[in-house]
């Protein structure tokens, strides 16, 4: 049986108190972050962590991130090697950034898939925040997800993905970023992007100078082992086929429209996913609009979720449109790319 805690409104600290002591015993907490639900377990006991992988169906090779909820407990976890650390810590947390160290020995190796390095970030979410500290241990927690299905922002879709198999999930409703934490690795000497997020390049750059993008991130999937293994595998993919068409807006905008008659006349039932300024262009009643295109965030917030709705409404094809943007939308970009599995369409 799973409890659910509404703290929409507000903290009950009674019930966070249960769930954190829950958590610090090695059941299964699912809690709100800035970016997405988490599964959070102790990060301190194996057998706590193993469940983690049971519940969502993870393979075992993709390492957790840990959460803390201070300073003093990152050195519980990680050996700080570089003063670079402290300066992103000091500018991003808490905030939406992981940072790939050195792992103590207090972190069992399941929670880092045996690597040498633990990824470590402190959310900025007052409920995450109070869970953790009440908890007094580090957290490991994936996406509170299935493995392989978007990535949960409300806390409708850990219910949808996770219910009975975990102790407790916390309501703090809609996550206001809607993508996962950058993810940047400190351990060996140059700092690398793992994982596009919230956190720009640019925002990293201004602070470390040096920074650039793992091969994984710019060239998609290589074929080889990336440094992040979790961007090796099938993710956030809805149930139906999601091909994404992308070109300049008119080009695109008929392209759509052509393959949409074409699938149709075939008898399947076609999404599309569109932005405001292009959605009149559209005629479907399976349309959903992602957001304006000249705002990032905005499409960030609502991609997952938007995603879940497909599923919800039994299309068999996603038709997305896409352009060319600037740095603001990478992450989503990343997001979307990897949901349609690579599969693009160029129209020029
Ligand atoms: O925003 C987030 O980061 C969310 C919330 C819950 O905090 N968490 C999240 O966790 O997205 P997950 O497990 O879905 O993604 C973790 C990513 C994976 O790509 C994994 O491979 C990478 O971080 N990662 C974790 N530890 C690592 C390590 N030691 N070295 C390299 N990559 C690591
Ligand atoms: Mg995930």
């Amino acid at each position: 049986m799973t409890i659910i805690i509404d703290a929409k409104e507000g903290i009950d600290y009674e019930k966070l108190e249960k769930a954190a002591s829950i958590l610090r015993e090695g059941g299964l907490v699912a809690f709100p972050t800035e970016t997405v639900y988490g599964l959070g377990a102790n990060a301190l006991l194996k057998d706590a962590v193993d469940k983690i992988f049971w519940a969502k169906g993870r393979p075992q090779d993709n390492p957790l991130i840990v959460h803390i909820s201070s300073k003093e407990m990152l050195g519980m976890c990680a050996e700080i090697t570089d003063e670079r650390v402290y300066m992103l810590i000091e500018r991003f947390w808490p905030g939406p950034l992981t940072i790939v160290l050195p792992k103590k020995n207090s972190i069992p190796d399941n929670v880092t898939a045996g690597l040498s390095t633990v990824g470590v970030r402190m959310p900025a979410n007052k409920i995450a925040l109070e869970l953790i500290r009440l908890s007094d241990v580090p957290v490991a927690a994936p996406s509170a997800n299935v493995s392989g299905k978007p990535s949960p922002t409300e806390a409708k879709h850990v219910i949808e993905d996770l219910m009975n198999k975990v102790d407790v999930i916390i309501d703090g409703g809609k996550c206001s970023f809607g993508l996962e934490s950058t993810v940047v690795d400190l351990s060996g000497g140059e700092a690398v992007i793992l994982r596009p997020g919230a956190i720009s390049y640019y925002a990293l750059k201004e602070v470390l100078g040096n920074i650039e993008y793992s091969k994984a991130v710019v060239e998609g999937l290589t074929g080889t082992v990336p440094r992040s293994p979790g961007m090796k595998y099938k993710h956030y993919a809805p149930d139906a086929k999601l091909i994404i068409v992308k070109g300049r807006i008119d080009k695109r905008i008929d392209k759509i429209n052509e393959m949409k008659k074409k699938l149709e006349f075939k008898a399947h039932r076609v999404g599309i996913l569109c932005f405001y300024e292009t959605a009149h262009n559209f005629d479907s009643q399976y349309k959903l609009i992602l957001g304006s295109m000249f705002d990032a965030k905005e499409c960030g917030r609502n991609l997952f979720s938007l995603l879940r709705k497909f599923n919800q409404l039994g299309v068999d094809y996603i038709l997305c449109e896409w352009g060319e943007f600037n740095l603001e939308f990478l992450a989503l970009e990343n997001r979307l790319y990897k949901a349609a599995a690579n599969n693009i369409v160029e129209v020029l």
